[in-house]
């Protein structure tokens, strides 16, 4: 795992206004950068005895197990994993209306089917409505995000996650070795089943090589697939410290949100920051984990999709890419498989949804309105 950070890139765009392309999509708030790599699978583990650690839980959450250093943010952990299970399972119950509206002129479409459609759109890419093949397609990936929802929303409400979370990164230590690149490999203290993962700076798995604190959390699996770990770095806490949640900004006046910008929004939530990285939990989705794809021609060099422009600039560029019939998955489509694609998809049809119907709320009322600045 490298973790390897795009500049921050804030994109520029006011949430509720218009994109290049259409007008009234509510522009939503956006993810968090984090890129990793889990890779170096044939090096030796340290052979530890797991001991002296106390586990806690987040209430309801008992397969998700907090490290020591997360001791006294049980509460924390519990609240967030609530939220974003029901963000995910309302996300979940609008996909039904997304697929029926795309049977619709979009001018004979209800001001939620609209905005509904309009994220699916930006995130996972344009069609012409008018055009048969076109709207199947869009039909056969709302399938498989669909399917990727259901389990997502399965593995909170169920609780089927199987994590181990810390709160810093301290647990990781160098093991003296290095991959070719010449990354360090380090190992996480006490859990032989954790794989090694790689960092350009072997004193600190939080920092970037010139020392900058760039990485929020990242995670990893197990070598056996039976569990993921999630390391949360000190850059989130600081972050989060002081600043509203996600489900604190929805519940806002919308005169309060107008000027600042979707990534403002979403962005530096633990909401949005823990739906980011549980899409990347490889021991419970499988074949189905996403990961943080890259704009343009995947080329090292080239910018992670994170946040609202690079996310609908990669939407558009894969557009045109078919889903073949029948196939339960496919990687050429890289929105489908853009760890931040989903997560915005999922706050986004959560601010889109008729939640509050509070008219000064920013929900309804304001993502219908044109007019508004
Ligand atoms: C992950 O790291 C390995 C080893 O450094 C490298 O060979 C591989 O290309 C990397 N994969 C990605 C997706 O960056
Ligand atoms: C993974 O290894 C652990 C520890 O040996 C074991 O308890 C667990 O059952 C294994 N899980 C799978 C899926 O193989």
């Amino acid at each position: 795992m490298v973790m390897v950070f795009g500049p921050p890139g804030r994109a520029l765009l006011v949430i509720i206004g218009h994109l290049l392309f259409f007008s009234d999509i509510l522009q939503l708030a956006q993810g968090l950068p984090f890129d990793f790599n889990q890779t170096t699978s044939s090096i030796d583990l340290e052979k530890r005895a797991p001991g002296g650690r106390t586990w806690t839980s987040p209430g309801k959450y008992t397969n998700i197990r907090l490290a020591d250093s997360c001791a006294g943010k049980e509460k924390f952990f519990e609240t967030t994993f609530d939220d974003m299970s029901k963000m995910v399972s309302d996300a979940k119950k609008t996909i039904p209306t997304i697929e029926k509206a795309l049977n619709k002129d979009r001018k004979k479409m209800l001001p939620t089917e609209k905005s509904y459609v309009d994220i699916y759109q930006s995130l996972y890419g344009m069609f012409d409505l008018k055009k048969k093949a076109k709207v199947d397609n869009a039909k056969r990936k709302l399938q498989i995000l669909s399917d990727f929802v259901g389990k997502y929303d399965q593995g909170l409400s169920r609780n089927q996650f199987h994590f181990d979370i810390y709160c810093d990164g301290t647990d990781w230590q160098d093991s003296g070795k290095k991959s070719k690149d010449g990354d360090a490999i380090m190992v996480l203290q006490g859990d032989p089943l954790a794989h090694p993962t790689l960092t350009e700076n072997p004193t600190d798995i939080c920092l970037e090589a010139n020392g900058d604190k760039e990485t929020l959390a990242f995670v990893t699996t197990s070598t056996n697939k039976s569990k993921d770990y999630m390391t949360i770095c000190p850059k989130a806490w600081n972050e989060w410290q002081g600043k509203d949640t996600l489900a604190t900004k929805q519940s806002k006046a919308l005169k309060s949100l107008l000027g600042e910008t979707i990534d403002d929004l979403v962005n530096e939530t633990p909401e949005s920051v823990l739906l980011h990285e549980l899409t990347h939990a490889q021991a419970f989705f499988g074949a189905s984990v996403l990961d943080d794809r890259k704009v343009g021609q995947e080329d090292p060099d080239d910018d992670d999709a994170y946040e609202w422009d690079l996310l609908t600039k990669l939407a558009d560029e894969d557009k045109d890419v078919a889903q073949p019939k029948g196939a339960a998955r496919n990687k050429d489509i890289r929105p489908l498989d853009n760890a931040d694609t989903s997560m915005f998809f999922l706050s986004g049809e959560r601010y889109c949804g008729p939640l509050k119907p509070s008219p000064d709320r920013w929900t309804n009322a304001a993502i219908h309105s044109r007019s508004l600045p």
